[in-house]
């Protein structure tokens, strides 16, 4: 009977163990402020991993196009310095709720969340300097 109670324990440990460190890292990364949202190891070249991004989802009429085409206060992303002084506004709005539709609000406006590798991406570039790479 008490190994029985030991076994029965023990099977009771193990289990608790598993669950807790499953979820403990994940939590304790997103709400800690000092912990930065990604690990940025590889480097984030615009040109090839950004910039068709930015053309496919944010360059549409009435959103960040130039020539007049483009949303009211919205800035043209076709000119590569527009994209760089806003590296931090365009983390922000990209991790803002979808739901969060006033000024400032999620962005793309009216799209879909971007997925979570490539905000990982505008969060790396932006981190490494922004840089027209
Ligand atoms: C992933 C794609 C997009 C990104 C990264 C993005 C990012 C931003 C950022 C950082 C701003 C602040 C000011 C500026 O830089 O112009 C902004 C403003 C704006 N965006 Fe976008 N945007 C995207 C897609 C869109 C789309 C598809 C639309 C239209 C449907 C749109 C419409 C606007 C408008 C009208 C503003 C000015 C009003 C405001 O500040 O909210 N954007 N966007």
């Amino acid at each position: 009977m008490k190994s029985l109670i030991l076994t029965f324990v023990t099977v009771l440990l193990i289990i608790s163990a598993c669950t807790y460190d499953k979820h403990f890292p994940a939590i304790a990364n997103n709400n800690n402020p000092n912990t930065p949202p990604y690990v940025c190891t590889d480097t984030v070249h615009f040109s090839t991993d950004l910039e068709p991004i930015i053309s496919s989802t944010c360059v549409q009429i009435g959103c960040h196009m130039g020539n007049g085409y483009g949303g009211p206060g919205a800035l043209d992303y076709t000119v590569f310095a527009n994209v760089q002084i806003e590296d931090s506004a365009i983390y922000t709005r990209i991790t803002y709720p979808p739901t969060q539709t006033g000024v400032p609000g999620f962005m793309p406006k009216n799209g879909a969340p971007l997925p979570d590798s490539i905000i990982q991406k505008f969060y790396c570039w932006w981190k490494q300097g922004g840089l027209n790479n």
